[in-house]
């Protein structure tokens, strides 16, 4: 089967596009053949190892797995002998940042993995993206202990988390402004913010409205900028660990004086999550962005794409 590698950490081009041997699954896993995988930032992350501590994950000197690729979507064509809540034809989507693998025409998945079925009526190319972005979005929602009626900021809104943060606070009934550049305005209104702030034109700091929650989904403000605008309970929490970590000490700091100013939560990757992120798109209330497709064999091209840090939502790669 052709699948994306890496045998070494760096830049965009230690990625290969391979002939592999097919995989097998265990009695407890199913294999997928994929229909389609995206090219995020877990991905780019994880290939870079540009945070040295995410090789304590994925291997100190050089990666264990060599298929790259967290999200997918497609059929499943074997079943392990233990499997029951899959059988062969089901489609499946998930994002899974321990087994990697996603990134190649055919993986293996175990069944009690972050996985999930398609809801009817959704293509493939429809849901590949909707694990990533959503699962950090929903940790950081559920993190924060979001109610209904908070008013709420998200700032890098039209990112992959930030553009699955915007809808699921309107999901749960809270205000949403939003921050985020002025080609994305647009869509980031239709996708239900009250307010949207342009940063390339626009201080979003010169509002005089207080917030329960700021999201920065981009990693591109500060606790220190945003302070101001807290809400006397306010919190506030970021995707990025922040200059020097400073996101995480903070975090720290907080949590040992009893207060929750900052929060830095590790996320929870499971079938739950999966579960909670299908119920969302059978409901309407969540629909992944998709800014482009690529081909499998553009891999490189995608990535270095994605790290521009410019991508709206998220880039699929085209398996089939
Ligand atoms: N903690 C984790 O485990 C984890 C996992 C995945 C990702 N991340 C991090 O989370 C961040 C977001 O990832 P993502 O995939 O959602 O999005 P992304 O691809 O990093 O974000 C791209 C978006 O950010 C916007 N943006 C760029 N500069 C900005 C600025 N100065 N102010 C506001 N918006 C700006 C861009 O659009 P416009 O400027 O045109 O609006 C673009 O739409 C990344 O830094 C990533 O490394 C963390």
């Amino acid at each position: 089967m052709k699948a994306v590698i890496h045998e070494k950490y760096g830049p965009p081009e230690v990625l290969e596009v391979v002939e592999l041997d097919m995989p097998t699954p265990k009695d407890n896993e199913v294999l997928i053949k994929i229909h389609a995988t995206t090219l995020n930032r877990t991905d780019t992350g994880m290939r870079s190892a540009a945070y040295f501590v995410s090789r304590f994950v994925t291997g100190l000197f050089r990666p264990k797995l060599a298929v790259t690729g967290t999200e997918f979507a497609g059929i499943v064509t074997t079943v392990g002998a233990d499997v029951k809540e899959y059988k062969v034809g089901d489609k499946v989507f998930g994002f899974d940042d321990s087994s990697f693998g996603a990134h190649a025409e055919y993986k293996v998945e175990p069944s009690a993995g972050p996985m999930a079925k398609i809801p009817s009526g959704f293509s493939y190319h429809e849901v590949a993206a909707a694990g990533e972005g959503a699962t950090y979005a929903l940790n950081i929602l559920e993190a924060a202990k979001v109610k209904k009626g908070q008013n709420i900021l998200i700032y890098g809104a039209s990112g992959a988390i930030g553009s699955a943060a915007v809808q699921i606070c309107k999901h749960l009934g809270t205000k949403v402004t939003a921050v985020c550049g002025t080609k994305n305005v647009k869509l980031i209104k239709s996708l239900g913010a009250d307010k949207v702030y342009d940063y390339q034109t626009e201080d979003f700091t010169g509002t005089s409205d207080k917030f329960d929650l700021i999201v920065d989904a981009v990693g591109k403000s500060s606790y220190g900028v945003c302070k101001p605008l807290l809400a006397p309970n306010g919190t506030y929490v970021s995707s990025e660990l922040g200059r020097w970590g400073q996101n995480v000490f903070l975090a720290i700091w907080f949590a040992a004086t009893g207060k929750r100013k900052v929060i830095f939560p590790i996320p929870k990757i499971n079938k739950e999550k999966m579960n909670q992120i299908k119920l969302l798109l059978e409901s309407g209330d969540y629909k992944p962005v998709v800014d482009s497709m690529y081909d499998l064999e553009d891999i490189v091209e995608a990535t270095k794409y994605v790290e521009t840090g410019q991508k709206t939502g998220n880039v699929i790669i085209r398996v089939i």
